[in-house]
């Protein structure tokens, strides 16, 4: 999602935050025709002598210069052969032509035989326990290891980053003086909201081609912000985690606000806390002691009112329950009374997701975002190996590693800084006690490492086929010309951008790598945007504001997005197929879309490439800038009723089920 604004600015936090970081079409401190040129042709265009030519007037216009280029080289042979979704925005999600884009579970389903049937109207926080919860956003597929075709019967491990109260619950707005106004929650809405964060985990298959919902799973679960979970590693146990309730420092109730997350090769699931900050309301006791730690993560940002009902939430009763927050949660979902650890030795960030490869030597690297501007790429490698015959002996390696921080260097190069205890500047004198303490302030730990400050990284995928990393940097409108490097090479930039990491001699647990800008996201016509897509790209193709991908098994790259509507990019968000091989590269095609006001999470491929599967999340969340409809969307007015549309059902967030007609693979 996009960062939360404090309830009292705005209701609508999705929209409103994109809005926040939404683009201009024609910035007014454009740059020169000089630097435009430049920015267009990344270092491989360089490398292959394309800058020769840029002596060519200006009245040139650079996608012409890049045309020729392209040419040159003889076209562009695309790994993706689909035919190309219109890119647009109406109220319903569309797939190239070929495809089934079928709804398998959506928000308010029963995921157990005696699970109530969602009831908009009559909704308890016990119904919600039962069902499928709200914002479907990671999606992982985790394939039975009993299956008799893993491609077709596995858990779908969902996380459930947050809450649009507006479009989920009656008769809660109000409009004033043509704003909309949500009522103040009530414990029972709360319980509600709560029960509806948090993961699922179901068993599907695939039956005469479909996907559907195996409801008797005895493996069919719901994690919620209530579900009680074990503190492991480095800060457990520590004073800076102990509470009224949890006098240990080791037992915390649920986990919120999970945004992408990961499914590691042992088989278990990874739920990333992203924005913890805006579940946390009142006020620090003046000086306390975390003042600067919860400032640099913008604790308490009162986005909920959950605090109102639950002292560990106010800050002001339980100071150190945020410290209890913003880390990587691993959950076993072939065990569904497991207990679901919070591993500390990742760090603690607004955590985008984690996902992971084994490197050479058998030590398991995950990749890691934290979601803010200027914030930065992590990676962790694990000191142990990974073993793939004994699942038990990998299911604590995520307890001992190494976390490090990137710094993305001028020449193309960059280094791994490790964020240990005791070296550097990570000692007493700089407040880090121990590796508790590093761990609980990652970021001011990076932050004195020198780490590089990036335009919002979400996704970083490993490509286990082509041996790089890909890191979506989603925008950064606040970034100044003062600001620009190498790394996040655009002033404003509205569009984000992707970065390819090469680790030294191809090993993911290496410190030291090379890396490049892949694509600069943006409208490719408008040169001042500074876009770097093929003109084989259509108008179509480009995209803006990368934030999860996919690589398929044939390493191919898939992006979706967050933030293009109608006023940034005159289109929904969706999924792109984004090639990176070849003269091909950095042509983008697109394969899926959502419905007005949704953004697209979690693409994850089954082994075999035959299914795809994505979520919808806050579909009909704005409406405004959407010329047909013109206003805001709530509850009892809604922009899209997606996907049941039906009067006496609201939009549902969804996760959806792509598969080719005919079968066979996705995008061949
Ligand atoms: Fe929840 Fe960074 O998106
Ligand atoms: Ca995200
Ligand atoms: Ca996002
Ligand atoms: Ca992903």
């Amino acid at each position: 999602m996009n960062k939360h604004t404090p309830a009292s600015e705005s209701i609508f936090r999705t929209s409103l935050l994109e809005e926040a970081d939404g683009p201009a079409r024609n910035a007014s401190d454009n740059p020169t025709m000089g630097e435009i040129i430049a920015k267009r042709f990344s270092r491989r265009d360089l490398l292959k002598g394309a800058l020769a030519v840029s002596a060519i007037s200006a009245t040139v216009a650079p996608l012409a210069l890049i045309s020729a280029d392209k040419a040159r080289a003889g076209g562009t042979g695309s790994a993706f052969s689909f035919p190309e979704v219109a890119a647009g925005v109406d109220e319903n999600h569309h797939v190239a032509e070929g495809y089934d884009a079928d709804v398998l579970l959506r928000w308010g389903d029963p995921l157990f035989p005696d699970a109530p049937e969602f009831d908009p109207t009559a909704q308890t926080a016990e119904s919600q326990r039962r069902q499928f919860g709200y914002n479907n956003d990671y999606v992982g597929y985790i394939p039975l290891p009993d299956a008799e075709d893993p491609a077709a019967h596995g858990l779908l491990v969902v996380n459930h980053e947050y809450t649009n109260e507006h479009l989920m619950f009656p008769g809660i707005v109000t409009i004033a003086d043509g704003k909309p106004q949500v009522a103040p929650a009530d414990q029972k809405r709360v319980d509600i909201e709560m029960a509806a964060h948090g993961g699922t985990v179901a068993e599907i298959r695939r039956v005469d081609g479909k996907w559907q919902l195996v409801k008797d799973s005895s493996y069919n679960r719901r994690i919620t912000a209530d579900t009680e979970m074990e503190v492991t590693g480095p800060a457990a146990g520590h004073e800076r985690l102990r509470t009224g309730a949890d006098a240990t420092g080791t037992r915390v109730l649920g986990t919120v606000n999970n945004c992408a997350g990961g499914v590691t090769p042992w088989g278990t699931y990874i739920m990333a806390e992203e924005n913890f900050h805006g579940y946390f309301m009142g006020e620090l006791p003046a000086d306390h002691p975390e003042a600067t730690n919860y400032e640099r993560l913008g604790v308490p940002d009162a986005t909920y009112e959950w605090g109102k009902f639950y002292d560990r939430f106010d800050v002001s009763k339980e100071p150190n329950e945020p410290n209890r927050f913003g880390w990587i949660v691993e959950v076993d979902p072939f065990d569904p009374n497991s207990t679901p650890k919070k591993r500390t030795a990742l760090g603690r960030t607004k955590h985008e997701g984690a996902e992971s490869i084994v490197s050479r030597d058998g030590r398991v690297v995950f990749y890691l975002g934290d979601d803010e501007r200027f914030d930065y790429v992590y990676k962790f490698v694990t000191a142990g190996r990974y073993n793939p015959d004994d699942r038990a002996a990998n299911m604590d390696l995520l307890d001992e590693g190494t976390l490090y921080v990137a710094r993305f260097d001028e020449d193309g190069s960059m280094e791994w800084l490790p964020l240990i205890h005791g070296e550097g500047p990570l000692t007493a004198e700089n407040g880090f006690e121990s590796q508790a303490d590093v761990v609980i302030e990652t970021r001011r730990a990076a932050d004195l490492l020198g780490a590089t400050k990036m335009d919002r990284p979400e996704d970083v995928e490993p490509n286990a086929v082509n041996g790089r990393v890909y890191v979506m940097l989603t925008n950064n409108t606040r970034r100044s010309e003062e600001d620009v490097d190498a790394a996040n090479p655009r002033a404003k930039n509205a569009f984000g951008h992707i970065i390819e990491i090469a680790e030294t001699d191809g090993d993911f647990a290496a410190t030291t790598g090379k890396w490049e800008v892949l694509l600069q996201c943006g409208d490719p016509s408008i040169a001042e945007v500074g876009a770097t897509f093929t003109t084989e790209t259509t108008k179509d193709g480009w995209f803006g504001m990368p934030d999860n991908c996919a690589i398929d098994a044939a390493g191919r790259l898939w992006v979706s997005t967050d933030g293009n509507n109608p006023s940034a990019t005159g289109r929904t968000d969706g999924l792109w197929a984004v090639d990176t091989e070849g003269d091909a590269r950095a042509t983008s095609k697109l394969f899926y879309r959502v419905p007005v006001g949704a953004e697209l999470c979690g693409p994850v491929f089954t082994p075999d490439d035959q299914s795809l599967f994505v979520a919808v999340q806050h579909p009909g969340d704005g409406g405004d800038d959407w010329e047909p409809f013109g206003r805001p969307s709530y509850y009892e007015d809604l922009s899209t009723r997606w996907p049941d549309f039906q009067d006496d059902i609201p939009v549902r967030p969804a996760v959806v089920a792509i598969t080719k007609q005919g079968g066979g693979k996705i995008g061949v």
